[in-house]
């Protein structure tokens, strides 16, 4: 059993915990996940370790209740203990000293932005960061991200925080500016995903994204998570999370993630009610 040692509220719909987890923490690198099942009869889902720490042995989760199994996650307490905390998964990111690089995080992407741009700061790098939500309600740690980034830009799509409009707005503006950016990070949703890659494309420069399919087992055995990159077959827990953005099919990722919106809604429909 994994205790939950802390749990704070970042908006209404987003949630971090800390998690009692040695194991996980002694291994965990950038880039990776754990899969958490809350309870006996509960539903495995993919989490990115926000943060960890191997003297304390915590790993930091933060997600976006989205249905049912993030809802009943987060509906748990201090004190209490999800049933399976398994990790850390996926093979971890690319870290070297690249020069200056960019992180863009948009919404829940902001989570795993953040271990990545720090482990790219400690590395060397220049990091500049680009984050974003829908509005500022919905957009957390900006400190955090302003303690480990050289410089960090703010975007909401209703101006409510930093500038009005997405972070693919300003990291456009950036490439077009300066020329010496060395590689790109960008993750959160698919739609913000894609229009990131095609921004870079036009400038030919690196481009990184994590990928976020529907996943089973973590294990690579049962295929729920393929991706196809370069016209390949790939699986996301196993060969992923993180692959090359010029690459992604992502007209198949958004088919595949929307593969089970119906019966999605039907499970949380009947689970609310119950
Ligand atoms: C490697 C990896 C890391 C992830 N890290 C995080 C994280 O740090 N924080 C976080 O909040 N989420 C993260 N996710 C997404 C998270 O796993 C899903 O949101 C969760 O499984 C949804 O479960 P649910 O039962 O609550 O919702 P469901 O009932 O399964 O889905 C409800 C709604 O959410 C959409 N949805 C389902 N799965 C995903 C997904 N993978 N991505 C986007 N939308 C989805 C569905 O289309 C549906 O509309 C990650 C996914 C992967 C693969
Ligand atoms: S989740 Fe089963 S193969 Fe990746």
């Amino acid at each position: 059993m994994y205790k939950i040692i802390k749990k704070q509220i970042l908006s209404s719909s987003i949630k971090l915990m800390e998690i009692e987890a040695p194991k996980v923490a002694a291994k965990a690198k950038a880039g990776q996940f754990i899969i958490v099942r809350a309870n006996e009869t509960g539903e495995r889902i993919p989490l990115t370790i926000a943060d960890s720490n191997k003297n304390t042995g915590i790993i930091t989760i933060i997600f976006q209740e989205v249905g049912y199994s993030t809802l009943e996650l987060g509906r748990m307490e201090v004190g209490q203990s999800v049933t399976d905390f398994v990790g850390p998964l996926g093979k971890p990111s690319e870290i070297e000293n690249y020069g200056e690089i960019i992180c863009v995080g948009g919404g829940i992407g902001i989570a795993p932005i953040y271990p990545i741009a720090k482990a790219l700061k400690n590395a060397g790098n220049k990091v500049i960061s680009i984050i974003g939500a829908r509005t500022k309600e919905l957009l957390f740690w900006d400190d955090q991200m302003r303690q480990i980034s050289d410089e960090l830009y703010i975007a909401t799509d209703d101006g409510s925080y930093g500038q009005q409009g997405f972070v693919t707005d300003i990291l456009k503006n950036f490439l077009e500016q300066r020329k010496q950016i060395a590689k790109v990070w960008a993750i959160g949703p698919v739609v913000m995903m894609r229009a990131a890659s095609n921004i870079t494309k036009a400038f030919h420069v690196p481009t990184i994204v994590s990928m976020n399919p529907i996943m089973v087992d973590g294990t690579g055995m049962c295929g729920a998570c393929r991706v196809a990159v370069n016209q390949e077959t790939k699986f996301a827990c196993v060969d992923g999370p993180e692959f090359d953005g010029h690459l992604v099919d992502w007209d198949l990722a958004e088919r595949r993630l929307n593969m089970f919106k119906e019966e999605e809604k039907v499970i949380l429909d009947k689970k609310l009610w119950r």
